[in-house]
Protein backbone atom coordinates (compact mmCIF):
# COMPACT_ATOMS: atom_id res chain seq x y z
CA UNK A 1 0.00 0.00 0.00
CA UNK A 2 1.18 3.34 -1.19
CA UNK A 3 1.81 6.01 1.82
CA UNK A 4 0.59 9.40 1.36
CA UNK A 5 2.71 12.18 0.68
CA UNK A 6 1.95 16.17 1.65
CA UNK A 7 2.37 18.02 -1.83
CA UNK A 8 1.48 15.36 -4.02
CA UNK A 9 -1.15 16.12 -6.36
CA UNK A 10 -3.53 14.03 -8.53
CA UNK A 11 -5.46 15.04 -10.71
CA UNK A 12 -8.02 12.96 -12.62
CA UNK A 13 -8.42 13.73 -16.31
CA UNK A 14 -5.69 15.07 -18.30
CA UNK A 15 -7.38 17.03 -21.03
CA UNK A 16 -7.83 20.79 -21.70
CA UNK A 17 -8.19 21.35 -18.05
CA UNK A 18 -6.33 18.64 -15.83
CA UNK A 19 -2.81 19.13 -17.77
CA UNK A 20 -2.32 23.19 -17.29
CA UNK A 21 -3.95 21.91 -13.64
CA UNK A 22 -0.78 19.94 -13.68
CA UNK A 23 1.80 22.09 -15.15
CA UNK A 24 0.60 24.95 -12.80
CA UNK A 25 0.77 22.66 -9.65
CA UNK A 26 4.15 21.72 -10.78
CA UNK A 27 5.15 25.29 -11.19
CA UNK A 28 4.07 25.65 -7.44
CA UNK A 29 6.06 22.70 -6.09
CA UNK A 30 3.67 20.11 -6.53
CA UNK A 31 4.19 16.87 -7.49
CA UNK A 32 1.40 15.30 -10.03
CA UNK A 33 0.30 12.49 -10.84
CA UNK A 34 -2.08 12.66 -14.00
CA UNK A 35 -4.46 10.07 -14.24
CA UNK A 36 -6.50 9.41 -17.42
CA UNK A 37 -8.46 6.07 -18.00
CA UNK A 38 -7.44 6.40 -21.73
CA UNK A 39 -4.49 4.69 -22.27
CA UNK A 40 -3.39 5.89 -25.41
CA UNK A 41 -3.73 9.16 -23.97
CA UNK A 42 -1.54 8.65 -21.28
CA UNK A 43 1.03 6.95 -22.89
CA UNK A 44 1.08 9.97 -25.52
CA UNK A 45 1.42 12.24 -22.35
CA UNK A 46 4.30 10.19 -20.98
CA UNK A 47 6.36 10.13 -24.20
CA UNK A 48 6.10 13.67 -23.72
CA UNK A 49 3.88 14.61 -26.35
CA UNK A 50 0.82 17.36 -25.73
CA UNK A 51 -2.63 16.45 -26.25
CA UNK A 52 -3.45 20.48 -25.37
CA UNK A 53 -2.58 23.47 -27.59
CA UNK A 54 -1.77 25.32 -23.80
CA UNK A 55 0.76 23.51 -23.22
CA UNK A 56 3.93 22.88 -25.58
CA UNK A 57 5.74 19.60 -25.83
CA UNK A 58 8.71 21.30 -24.23
CA UNK A 59 7.13 22.17 -21.14
CA UNK A 60 5.80 18.73 -20.71
CA UNK A 61 8.84 17.19 -21.39
CA UNK A 62 10.29 19.43 -18.82
CA UNK A 63 7.72 18.37 -16.10
CA UNK A 64 8.67 14.71 -16.76
CA UNK A 65 11.65 14.69 -16.91
CA UNK A 66 12.03 16.37 -13.55
CA UNK A 67 10.47 13.49 -12.02
CA UNK A 68 7.98 16.10 -10.53
CA UNK A 69 5.09 14.75 -13.10
CA UNK A 70 3.69 11.46 -14.61
CA UNK A 71 0.90 9.79 -16.46
CA UNK A 72 -0.88 6.91 -14.82
CA UNK A 73 -4.11 5.28 -15.86
CA UNK A 74 -3.64 3.74 -12.29
CA UNK A 75 -6.11 4.75 -9.88
CA UNK A 76 -4.28 3.17 -7.40
CA UNK A 77 -1.87 5.34 -7.14
CA UNK A 78 -4.06 8.48 -5.97
CA UNK A 79 -3.44 6.90 -2.52
CA UNK A 80 -0.07 8.73 -2.39
CA UNK A 81 -1.69 12.17 -2.90
CA UNK A 82 -3.27 14.77 -0.28
CA UNK A 83 -5.28 16.36 -3.04
CA UNK A 84 -7.25 14.80 -5.51
CA UNK A 85 -8.63 17.31 -8.54
CA UNK A 86 -11.53 15.59 -10.73
CA UNK A 87 -11.37 17.15 -14.10
CA UNK A 88 -13.42 15.09 -16.16
CA UNK A 89 -16.48 15.90 -18.63
CA UNK A 90 -19.73 16.50 -18.18
CA UNK A 91 -21.39 16.31 -21.52
CA UNK A 92 -24.92 16.36 -22.34
CA UNK A 93 -26.64 12.57 -23.11
CA UNK A 94 -28.65 12.27 -26.13
CA UNK A 95 -31.59 13.96 -24.80
CA UNK A 96 -29.63 17.45 -24.05
CA UNK A 97 -29.09 16.52 -20.43
CA UNK A 98 -26.08 16.31 -17.65
CA UNK A 99 -24.25 13.42 -18.07
CA UNK A 100 -22.36 12.66 -15.34
CA UNK A 101 -21.43 9.26 -15.91
CA UNK A 102 -17.61 10.17 -16.49
CA UNK A 103 -17.87 12.13 -12.86
CA UNK A 104 -19.40 9.57 -11.50
CA UNK A 105 -16.81 7.09 -12.45
CA UNK A 106 -13.85 9.10 -11.74
CA UNK A 107 -15.13 9.41 -8.01
CA UNK A 108 -16.30 5.58 -7.72
CA UNK A 109 -12.97 4.52 -9.14
CA UNK A 110 -10.60 6.77 -6.83
CA UNK A 111 -12.90 6.01 -3.54
CA UNK A 112 -11.12 2.60 -2.97
CA UNK A 113 -7.42 4.65 -2.88
CA UNK A 114 -8.52 7.80 -0.62
CA UNK A 115 -6.36 8.30 2.48
CA UNK A 116 -6.93 9.71 5.61
CA UNK A 117 -7.08 13.76 5.66
CA UNK A 118 -7.40 13.75 1.81
CA UNK A 119 -9.17 16.66 -0.11
CA UNK A 120 -11.05 15.69 -3.00
CA UNK A 121 -12.28 18.30 -4.99
CA UNK A 122 -14.28 18.88 -8.07
CA UNK A 123 -13.12 21.04 -10.72
CA UNK A 124 -15.97 20.00 -13.28
CA UNK A 125 -18.57 21.74 -14.41
CA UNK A 126 -22.31 20.48 -13.01
CA UNK A 127 -25.08 21.88 -11.40
CA UNK A 128 -24.94 23.46 -7.75
CA UNK A 129 -25.35 19.94 -5.66
CA UNK A 130 -22.82 17.82 -7.60
CA UNK A 131 -20.55 17.67 -4.90
CA UNK A 132 -22.62 16.83 -2.25
CA UNK A 133 -24.90 14.50 -4.49
CA UNK A 134 -23.22 12.40 -6.16
CA UNK A 135 -19.17 12.82 -5.39
CA UNK A 136 -19.72 12.67 -1.82
CA UNK A 137 -21.79 9.68 -1.57
CA UNK A 138 -19.86 8.10 -3.62
CA UNK A 139 -16.58 8.11 -1.99
CA UNK A 140 -18.32 7.84 1.43
CA UNK A 141 -19.55 4.80 0.23
CA UNK A 142 -16.44 3.28 -1.30
CA UNK A 143 -13.74 4.29 1.03
CA UNK A 144 -11.41 1.74 2.46
CA UNK A 145 -12.59 2.30 5.87
CA UNK A 146 -15.19 4.03 7.30
CA UNK A 147 -12.71 6.06 10.18
CA UNK A 148 -11.38 7.33 6.90
CA UNK A 149 -12.27 11.48 6.74
CA UNK A 150 -11.98 13.18 3.92
CA UNK A 151 -12.31 16.88 2.77
CA UNK A 152 -14.23 18.25 -0.24
CA UNK A 153 -14.75 21.01 -2.17
CA UNK A 154 -16.11 22.42 -5.40
CA UNK A 155 -13.89 24.38 -7.64
CA UNK A 156 -14.97 24.85 -10.85
CA UNK A 157 -11.94 25.47 -13.78
CA UNK A 158 -12.29 28.69 -15.59
CA UNK A 159 -9.56 27.87 -17.71
CA UNK A 160 -10.30 29.63 -21.91
CA UNK A 161 -8.08 27.45 -23.88
CA UNK A 162 -6.09 29.47 -26.16
CA UNK A 163 -5.80 32.80 -24.05
CA UNK A 164 -2.47 34.25 -24.17
CA UNK A 165 -3.65 36.51 -21.26
CA UNK A 166 -5.41 34.50 -18.50
CA UNK A 167 -4.33 30.55 -17.33
CA UNK A 168 -4.53 28.55 -14.17
CA UNK A 169 -2.09 30.82 -12.45
CA UNK A 170 -3.85 34.36 -12.77
CA UNK A 171 -7.45 33.79 -13.05
CA UNK A 172 -9.18 33.95 -9.45
CA UNK A 173 -10.29 30.71 -8.74
CA UNK A 174 -13.77 30.39 -6.33
CA UNK A 175 -13.49 27.64 -3.58
CA UNK A 176 -16.36 26.05 -1.77
CA UNK A 177 -16.59 23.96 0.59
CA UNK A 178 -18.74 21.58 2.78
CA UNK A 179 -17.17 22.46 6.12
CA UNK A 180 -14.52 24.89 7.88
CA UNK A 181 -11.88 22.42 7.35
CA UNK A 182 -12.34 21.29 3.99
CA UNK A 183 -12.77 25.26 2.92
CA UNK A 184 -9.15 25.45 4.82
CA UNK A 185 -7.66 23.06 3.16
CA UNK A 186 -8.86 23.55 -0.14
CA UNK A 187 -8.20 27.63 0.29
CA UNK A 188 -4.84 26.77 1.07
CA UNK A 189 -4.42 24.11 -2.06
CA UNK A 190 -5.69 27.09 -4.42
CA UNK A 191 -3.21 29.52 -3.09
CA UNK A 192 -0.72 27.40 -3.27
CA UNK A 193 -0.62 27.57 -7.17
CA UNK A 194 -3.14 30.48 -7.93
CA UNK A 195 -2.36 34.26 -7.09
CA UNK A 196 -6.11 34.75 -6.10
CA UNK A 197 -8.33 32.16 -4.46
CA UNK A 198 -12.06 33.30 -3.74
CA UNK A 199 -13.75 31.84 -0.97
CA UNK A 200 -17.87 31.44 -1.03
CA UNK A 201 -19.59 29.77 1.53
CA UNK A 202 -20.84 26.38 -0.19
CA UNK A 203 -20.33 24.38 -2.62
CA UNK A 204 -23.15 25.17 -4.54
CA UNK A 205 -22.70 28.56 -4.90
CA UNK A 206 -19.25 28.12 -6.50
CA UNK A 207 -21.06 25.73 -8.92
CA UNK A 208 -23.41 28.06 -9.66
CA UNK A 209 -21.29 30.74 -10.32
CA UNK A 210 -19.41 29.03 -12.87
CA UNK A 211 -22.85 28.73 -14.90
CA UNK A 212 -23.87 31.78 -14.68
CA UNK A 213 -20.71 32.81 -16.33
CA UNK A 214 -21.42 30.52 -18.86
CA UNK A 215 -24.79 31.22 -19.20
CA UNK A 216 -23.93 34.85 -19.35
CA UNK A 217 -22.23 34.52 -22.36
CA UNK A 218 -24.38 32.08 -24.08
CA UNK A 219 -27.07 34.68 -23.69
CA UNK A 220 -25.54 37.55 -24.95
CA UNK A 221 -24.28 35.80 -27.93
CA UNK A 222 -27.36 34.96 -28.37
CA UNK A 223 -28.48 38.26 -28.15
CA UNK A 224 -26.05 39.27 -30.97
CA UNK A 225 -26.66 36.58 -33.12
CA UNK A 226 -30.40 37.65 -33.24
CA UNK A 227 -29.41 41.39 -33.86
CA UNK A 228 -27.19 40.46 -36.09
CA UNK A 229 -30.02 38.76 -38.42
CA UNK A 230 -32.54 41.84 -37.79
CA UNK A 231 -29.55 44.37 -38.87
CA UNK A 232 -28.21 42.23 -42.09
CA UNK A 233 -32.29 42.03 -43.23
CA UNK A 234 -31.72 46.16 -43.61
CA UNK A 235 -28.45 46.69 -44.89
CA UNK A 236 -26.92 47.48 -42.02
CA UNK A 237 -23.24 46.26 -40.91
CA UNK A 238 -24.02 45.17 -37.03
CA UNK A 239 -20.07 45.44 -36.90
CA UNK A 240 -20.40 49.26 -36.88
CA UNK A 241 -23.00 48.99 -34.69
CA UNK A 242 -21.25 46.87 -32.21
CA UNK A 243 -17.89 49.34 -32.58
CA UNK A 244 -20.67 52.38 -32.13
CA UNK A 245 -22.59 50.92 -29.09
CA UNK A 246 -19.14 50.03 -27.33
CA UNK A 247 -17.99 54.29 -27.24
CA UNK A 248 -20.58 54.19 -24.20
CA UNK A 249 -17.94 53.99 -20.84
CA UNK A 250 -20.33 52.05 -18.98
CA UNK A 251 -23.49 49.61 -19.11
CA UNK A 252 -22.46 47.80 -22.08
CA UNK A 253 -19.84 44.75 -22.88
CA UNK A 254 -19.48 44.11 -26.83
CA UNK A 255 -20.67 40.81 -28.25
CA UNK A 256 -19.91 39.30 -31.77
CA UNK A 257 -22.26 37.46 -33.79
CA UNK A 258 -20.74 34.20 -35.27
CA UNK A 259 -21.56 30.44 -36.95
CA UNK A 260 -22.76 29.73 -33.37
CA UNK A 261 -21.48 28.65 -30.12
CA UNK A 262 -18.75 25.57 -29.37
CA UNK A 263 -17.03 23.90 -27.36
CA UNK A 264 -16.93 21.85 -24.00
CA UNK A 265 -18.84 24.73 -21.69
CA UNK A 266 -20.82 27.44 -23.79
CA UNK A 267 -23.23 24.79 -25.44
CA UNK A 268 -23.33 22.80 -22.76
CA UNK A 269 -23.08 24.45 -18.87
CA UNK A 270 -26.60 26.46 -19.40
CA UNK A 271 -28.30 23.12 -20.43
CA UNK A 272 -27.14 21.77 -16.95
CA UNK A 273 -28.67 24.75 -15.55
CA UNK A 274 -31.99 24.67 -17.45
CA UNK A 275 -32.05 20.82 -16.26
CA UNK A 276 -31.23 21.61 -12.20
CA UNK A 277 -34.35 24.05 -13.02
CA UNK A 278 -36.89 21.62 -14.02
CA UNK A 279 -35.46 19.03 -11.79
CA UNK A 280 -36.36 21.92 -9.12
CA UNK A 281 -39.98 22.86 -10.16
CA UNK A 282 -38.62 26.03 -11.84
CA UNK A 283 -38.56 27.26 -15.85
CA UNK A 284 -35.26 29.03 -17.52
CA UNK A 285 -37.48 29.67 -20.64
CA UNK A 286 -34.60 32.75 -21.18
CA UNK A 287 -31.67 30.62 -21.17
CA UNK A 288 -34.06 27.59 -23.80
CA UNK A 289 -34.70 30.69 -26.09
CA UNK A 290 -30.92 31.87 -26.03
CA UNK A 291 -29.94 28.38 -26.57
CA UNK A 292 -32.51 28.01 -29.57
CA UNK A 293 -31.41 31.50 -31.43
CA UNK A 294 -27.79 30.43 -31.30
CA UNK A 295 -28.34 26.79 -32.54
CA UNK A 296 -30.30 27.76 -35.69
CA UNK A 297 -27.73 30.22 -36.33
CA UNK A 298 -25.83 27.60 -38.76
CA UNK A 299 -28.53 27.61 -40.88
CA UNK A 300 -28.74 31.05 -41.11
CA UNK A 301 -25.42 31.88 -42.17
CA UNK A 302 -25.51 28.77 -44.77
CA UNK A 303 -28.08 30.70 -46.31
CA UNK A 304 -26.17 34.12 -45.71
CA UNK A 305 -23.36 31.99 -48.24
CA UNK A 306 -25.21 30.81 -50.59
CA UNK A 307 -27.29 33.66 -51.52
CA UNK A 308 -23.87 35.15 -52.61
CA UNK A 309 -23.15 32.12 -55.24
CA UNK A 310 -24.87 32.59 -58.72
CA UNK A 311 -27.96 30.99 -58.04
CA UNK A 312 -27.87 29.20 -62.03
CA UNK A 313 -24.91 27.15 -60.23
CA UNK A 314 -26.82 23.61 -59.07
CA UNK A 315 -24.38 22.48 -56.98
CA UNK A 316 -22.01 25.27 -55.59
CA UNK A 317 -19.11 24.15 -53.94
CA UNK A 318 -18.35 25.42 -50.82
CA UNK A 319 -14.73 25.94 -48.51
CA UNK A 320 -15.26 26.29 -45.00
CA UNK A 321 -12.52 27.74 -43.16
CA UNK A 322 -11.45 26.91 -39.62
CA UNK A 323 -13.82 24.42 -38.44
CA UNK A 324 -12.46 24.17 -34.23
CA UNK A 325 -15.26 25.98 -31.78
CA UNK A 326 -12.92 29.18 -31.54
CA UNK A 327 -9.44 30.34 -32.94
CA UNK A 328 -6.06 28.84 -31.72
CA UNK A 329 -7.23 25.61 -31.01
CA UNK A 330 -8.22 22.16 -32.50
CA UNK A 331 -10.91 21.23 -30.92
CA UNK A 332 -13.70 20.54 -32.52
CA UNK A 333 -16.20 19.44 -29.74
CA UNK A 334 -19.94 21.06 -30.38
CA UNK A 335 -18.17 23.20 -33.20
CA UNK A 336 -21.09 25.03 -34.74
CA UNK A 337 -19.21 24.40 -38.02
CA UNK A 338 -20.40 20.47 -38.39
CA UNK A 339 -24.36 22.18 -38.52
CA UNK A 340 -23.24 24.46 -40.87
CA UNK A 341 -21.45 21.89 -43.03
CA UNK A 342 -24.59 19.42 -42.30
CA UNK A 343 -26.73 22.03 -43.65
CA UNK A 344 -24.86 22.57 -46.84
CA UNK A 345 -24.85 19.47 -48.08
CA UNK A 346 -28.35 19.03 -47.41
CA UNK A 347 -28.81 21.89 -49.84
CA UNK A 348 -27.07 20.02 -52.93
CA UNK A 349 -23.43 21.61 -51.74
CA UNK A 350 -20.54 20.62 -52.47
CA UNK A 351 -18.03 21.45 -48.76
CA UNK A 352 -14.57 21.25 -47.97
CA UNK A 353 -12.89 22.45 -44.82
CA UNK A 354 -9.91 23.83 -44.32
CA UNK A 355 -7.99 23.97 -40.88
CA UNK A 356 -4.14 24.49 -40.43
CA UNK A 357 -5.16 22.97 -36.45
CA UNK A 358 -7.44 19.93 -37.41
CA UNK A 359 -5.77 17.14 -38.93
CA UNK A 360 -9.20 15.16 -39.35
CA UNK A 361 -12.88 15.87 -38.69
CA UNK A 362 -16.06 13.74 -38.75
CA UNK A 363 -13.73 11.12 -40.69
CA UNK A 364 -12.74 13.59 -43.18
CA UNK A 365 -9.80 15.35 -44.10
CA UNK A 366 -8.77 19.48 -44.89
CA UNK A 367 -8.31 20.65 -48.20
CA UNK A 368 -5.83 22.86 -48.74
CA UNK A 369 -6.70 26.84 -50.12
CA UNK A 370 -5.86 25.84 -53.51
CA UNK A 371 -9.23 23.93 -53.44
CA UNK A 372 -11.77 25.30 -56.18
CA UNK A 373 -14.85 26.62 -54.90
CA UNK A 374 -18.09 29.39 -55.47
CA UNK A 375 -17.62 30.43 -52.03
CA UNK A 376 -15.77 30.47 -48.70
CA UNK A 377 -17.46 30.79 -45.11
CA UNK A 378 -14.40 32.16 -42.66
CA UNK A 379 -15.82 30.48 -39.69
CA UNK A 380 -12.98 30.50 -37.02
CA UNK A 381 -9.92 32.62 -37.89
CA UNK A 382 -7.50 30.15 -36.96
CA UNK A 383 -3.62 31.59 -37.10
CA UNK A 384 -1.57 30.45 -40.23
CA UNK A 385 -4.53 30.79 -42.75
CA UNK A 386 -3.71 33.21 -45.45
CA UNK A 387 -8.00 34.11 -45.97
CA UNK A 388 -6.86 37.17 -48.56
CA UNK A 389 -4.70 35.20 -51.04
CA UNK A 390 -8.47 33.47 -51.57
CA UNK A 391 -10.19 37.25 -52.10
CA UNK A 392 -7.26 38.65 -53.86
CA UNK A 393 -8.20 35.30 -55.94
CA UNK A 394 -11.63 36.37 -56.78
CA UNK A 395 -13.42 34.14 -54.60
CA UNK A 396 -16.82 35.36 -52.49
CA UNK A 397 -15.94 35.28 -48.51
CA UNK A 398 -18.47 35.46 -45.79
CA UNK A 399 -16.93 36.47 -42.89
CA UNK A 400 -18.17 35.36 -39.23
CA UNK A 401 -15.52 37.00 -37.88
CA UNK A 402 -15.23 40.37 -37.94
CA UNK A 403 -11.48 40.16 -38.98
CA UNK A 404 -11.19 40.97 -42.62
CA UNK A 405 -12.18 44.46 -43.20
CA UNK A 406 -12.38 46.14 -45.45
CA UNK A 407 -11.18 43.63 -48.17
CA UNK A 408 -12.97 43.55 -51.74
CA UNK A 409 -15.10 40.11 -52.05
CA UNK A 410 -15.62 40.02 -48.26
CA UNK A 411 -19.12 40.17 -46.94
CA UNK A 412 -19.16 40.50 -43.34
CA UNK A 413 -22.39 38.04 -41.40
N1 LIG B 1 -12.14 22.87 -21.95
C1 LIG B 1 -12.47 24.00 -21.36
O1 LIG B 1 -12.30 25.09 -21.90
C2 LIG B 1 -13.07 24.00 -19.96
C3 LIG B 1 -13.05 25.19 -19.22
C4 LIG B 1 -13.57 25.20 -17.94
C5 LIG B 1 -14.16 24.03 -17.43
N2 LIG B 1 -14.19 22.91 -18.20
C6 LIG B 1 -14.81 21.73 -17.60
O2 LIG B 1 -13.77 20.88 -17.12
C7 LIG B 1 -14.15 19.50 -17.27
C8 LIG B 1 -13.10 18.76 -18.10
O3 LIG B 1 -13.09 19.31 -19.41
P1 LIG B 1 -11.87 19.14 -20.41
O4 LIG B 1 -12.08 20.17 -21.47
O5 LIG B 1 -10.57 19.12 -19.69
O6 LIG B 1 -12.13 17.69 -20.99
P2 LIG B 1 -11.13 16.82 -21.89
O7 LIG B 1 -11.96 15.90 -22.68
O8 LIG B 1 -10.15 17.70 -22.59
O9 LIG B 1 -10.30 15.98 -20.83
C9 LIG B 1 -10.90 15.11 -19.92
C10 LIG B 1 -10.04 13.88 -19.76
O10 LIG B 1 -10.66 13.07 -18.79
C11 LIG B 1 -10.47 11.71 -19.16
N3 LIG B 1 -11.49 10.92 -18.46
C12 LIG B 1 -12.80 10.79 -18.76
N4 LIG B 1 -13.40 10.03 -17.83
C13 LIG B 1 -12.45 9.68 -16.94
C14 LIG B 1 -12.45 8.92 -15.76
N5 LIG B 1 -13.58 8.36 -15.28
N6 LIG B 1 -11.29 8.74 -15.11
C15 LIG B 1 -10.15 9.29 -15.57
N7 LIG B 1 -10.09 10.04 -16.67
C16 LIG B 1 -11.23 10.24 -17.34
C17 LIG B 1 -10.59 11.71 -20.66
O11 LIG B 1 -9.92 10.59 -21.23
C18 LIG B 1 -9.90 13.05 -21.02
O12 LIG B 1 -8.53 12.86 -21.32
C19 LIG B 1 -15.54 19.54 -17.87
O13 LIG B 1 -16.50 19.50 -16.84
C20 LIG B 1 -15.60 20.88 -18.56
O14 LIG B 1 -16.91 21.36 -18.71
C21 LIG B 1 -13.64 22.86 -19.43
Amino acid sequence: MSVRESRVLAIIGQGYVGLPLAMAAIDAGWKVIGIDNFEAKVSQINSGISPVEDISDSQLQAALASGAYRASSDFSSVAKASVITICVPTPLDENREPDLSLLQNAATAIAPFVSNETLIVNESTSYPGTLRDIIIPTVDSLKPKDSINVYFASAPERVNPGDPVWNQKNTPRLVGAIDAASQDKAFAFYESICDFAISVSSPEVAEAAKLLENTFRLVNIALINEFTQLCASSGINVHEVIDAASSKPYGFMPFRPGVGVGGHCIPIDPLYLTWWASKKGNKADFISAADAVNQRMPRYVAKRALALVDSSRINPRVLILGVAYKPGVGDVRETPVAELRDYLLAQGAEVAWHDPLVSIWNDSEPVDLEWKCDVAILATKQPGMNVKALAERGIQILDCTNSLKNVAGVTAL
